[in-house]
């Protein structure tokens, strides 16, 4: 079986938010914001919600992937902020595309969410259980930020984005091969113990018969050891699933990774001893985006045309949890 992304697509709010803008709201400043993190601006959510961007991200990778949207089996959200608890991101995105054959449900992994949905749909294409799957990282961060803390709120942004995965076997395989293998290999884990490294306890508990009902939270980070979590485990997977996949280093065209942080991107590419220009980045015009980032990038890069057929990238998404995956993938 050949699993294949077939399609991008994404979406981001109209609103754009410069730093000096945020300097204007809060003692901040744009070159302190852009030293230590790579970030310049951000669409941070007025009118969009979650499910709107991730259905028009989805809407515009079924376009590319020219697919119809009753042809998607199944629709997989990575996301921390879908609009509700309950219906979830995907099964709105499935009412709003139409795409009435598709089961649809959401993954939560944080910033590794879309990787954690893109190994979850290559499992079941894998298996045969469904043909084509559209996977999705879609985030409104800016509803869950403490818009007093100086420290996190510059960093994140919002948006989505998309892609249509399609598996082929028999005879279509045998000829599509020739060009391109598809997805090659996937690694991926999570740490639970160091979860309190990145958390948001999030909704208000006023229920009367509990002693300490909680507050409205908001995210909290200890940045310095989500900088060492990151720039220990990204490398190492990334040597992981390479190994996984027959490759080294000097294979990969593109290191599609989580745009946390231009530190963070640069450290990694220094640890794989690899070129720093094989590592594209929208951080610097989207800020952090979570689950959203890293196909958000990918749909950037092939709108660009910078994929051609048989490139090999690795993707990798690292985050709250703590989790991580990374793929390798022949475009
Ligand atoms: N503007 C101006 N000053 C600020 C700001 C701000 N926005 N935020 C913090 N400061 C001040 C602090 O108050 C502190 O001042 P003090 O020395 O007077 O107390 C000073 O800057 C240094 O603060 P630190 O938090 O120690 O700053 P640090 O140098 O560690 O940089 C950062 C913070 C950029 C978050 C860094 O820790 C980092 O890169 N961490 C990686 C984590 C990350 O990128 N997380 C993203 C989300 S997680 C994920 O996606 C996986």
């Amino acid at each position: 079986m050949l699993t294949r992304i077939i399609g991008t697509g994404s979406c981001l709010p109209e609103q754009i938010v410069t730093n000096d803008d945020l300097a204007k709201i809060m003692d901040t400043s744009d070159e302190w914001i852009a030293s230590r993190t790579g970030i310049r601006k951000r669409h941070l959510a007025k009118e969009e919600t979650t499910a709107s961007m991730a259905s028009e991200a989805a809407r515009r990778a079924l376009k590319d992937a020219g697919i119809q949207a009753d042809e998607v089996d199944m629709i997989i959200v990575g996301t921390i902020t879908g609009d509700y608890i309950t219906p979830s991101a995907a099964c709105q995105v499935q009412d709003k595309l139409g795409a009435v054959n598709a089961v649809a449900f959401d993954i939560n992994a944080a910033c590794a969410g879309f990787m954690y949905a893109l190994h979850t749909a290559y499992a079941y294409l894998q298996t045969g259980i469904y043909r084509t799957a559209l996977v999705l990282g879609a985030e409104t961060l800016s509803k869950i930020m403490d818009w007093t803390d100086r420290s996190t709120c510059v960093l994140f942004g919002d948006g989505a984005g998309a892609a249509v995965v399609q598996a082929f076997e028999g005879a279509e395989e045998g000829k599509m091969s020739k060009e391109s293998r598809g997805v090659l290999a996937f690694e991926q884990g999570s740490d639970g113990a160091k979860g309190m490294v990145l958390s948001c306890r999030g909704r208000v508990n006023n229920n009367p018969l509990m002693e300490n009902p909680f507050a409205p939270s908001y995210v909290s980070m200890d940045g310095q050891e989500v900088y060492k979590f990151a720039v220990s485990t990204v490398p190492a997977s990334i040597h992981r699933v390479l190994e996984k996949a027959g490759l080294g280093v000097g294979d990969i065209k593109y290191f599609v990774l989580h745009q946390a942080n231009l530190r963070i991107i640069q450290s990694v590419a220094k640890r794989l001893k690899a070129d720093a220009d094989k590592f594209p980045v929208s951080l610097d015009h989207c800020g952090n985006i979570s689950a959203a980032s890293v196909p958000v990038l990918l749909d950037e890069m092939n709108r660009k045309g910078m994929l051609s057929r048989g490139d090999k990238i690795v993707m990798s998404g690292f985050g709250g949890g703590l989790t991580w995956a990374s793929a390798v993938v022949e475009w």
